[in-house]
């Protein structure tokens, strides 16, 4: 049995798993011939087939104009979103860092008692986020669901139990070497999207927890993270596959784990993007 094959086995994810002969060899003719698929899939406007090692370089700053939040693919199943008076920009995910920064005890506190919005309203508790604090991979999500409105932990549905699956298959530790957070605090009833000014209400609570972790990477999970943090229009297949950067932090876009549930053929696009985040991750230790 071949490496990708056995690394489907154990995360018990199918066929939907099968990946290209070699996407695990690290031989340099498969490096270059991904640098170039990179590079010509930029030229063309293409969906990028990532660099599997990329050039540590930031994307171009984010456009000025505020993004519109496309239907996420988190929640494009869901059947009857609740509709909410939103506000048409998402707001800009913008660090003040002269803002005192709360100890993150009291920032779990204020996240817990936080009534900011009416989100507050109609969660069952508050989701703050879950892994070591000290670790040095930031996933970012999009907002509780229903299983982690119940238990007050992100990613604990089946979404999350893919997550895991494919955290394990890179090699990592869900407890130990990541943090996971949403850009959302709070369930959006019937899983809808976020409205902008719920996102403005919860984006210090983000924002306070990326200053507090500090990481080395960061992984947005999906169109409305990625869009959100990089304050972009721009479909996940444009940003995947790029290295870009929040307040100077390395930043990868993959697809959601809900999404890939529902759109396996996808599955082998997350993966790669999993080994660009891999890879991308060594490279950025071995510079520190
Ligand atoms: N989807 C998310 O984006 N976050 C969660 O915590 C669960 C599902």
């Amino acid at each position: 049995m071949n490496r990708s094959a056995q690394i489907q086995r154990l995360i018990g994810l199918g066929p939907g798993w099968e990946g290209r002969p070699g996407w695990f060899e690290q031989h340099p003719a498969a490096l270059q011939r991904s640098l170039c698929q990179a590079e010509s899939a930029e030229t063309t406007n293409a969906e990028p087939a990532p660099a599997v090692i990329a050039p540590i370089q930031a994307a171009p700053a984010p456009a000025s104009t505020p993004p519109q939040p496309a239907p996420s693919p988190a929640e494009a199943a869901t059947p009857a979103p609740t509709p909410v008076a939103a506000p048409a920009a998402v707001p800009a995910m913008v660090a003040d860092t002269a803002a005192p920064l709360l100890e993150w005890d009291a920032l779990e506190r204020a996240v817990r008692d936080c009534r900011d919005c009416r989100l507050c309203q109609t969660r069952t508790q508050t989701v703050f986020g879950r892994g070591n604090k000290q670790a040095r991979w930031l996933l970012i999500g999009e907002a509780p669901g229903e299983q982690e409105d119940k238990q007050g932990l992100p990613f604990v549905g089946r979404a999350g139990q893919l997550l895991d699956n494919m955290l394990s298959a890179t090699g990592l530790d869900r407890d130990q070497d990541v943090y996971i957070a949403n850009v959302l605090k709070c369930r959006p009833p019937g899983n809808r999207n976020p409205s902008g000014d719920e996102i403005a209400s919860c984006q210090n609570y983000l924002i306070q927890q990326i200053r507090h972790i500090q990481p080395t990477l960061i992984l947005a999970l999906g169109r409305f993270a990625a869009q959100t943090l990089l304050q972009t229009e721009k479909s996940i297949g444009q940003l995947r596959g790029k290295l870009h950067s929040y307040q100077d932090i390395p930043l990868i876009v993959s697809y959601h784990p809900a999404y890939l549930l529902r759109n396996q053929p996808d599955k082998h696009k997350a993966w790669q993007d999993l080994v660009f985040a891999r890879n991308t991750f060594a490279r950025l230790q071995d510079r520190s």
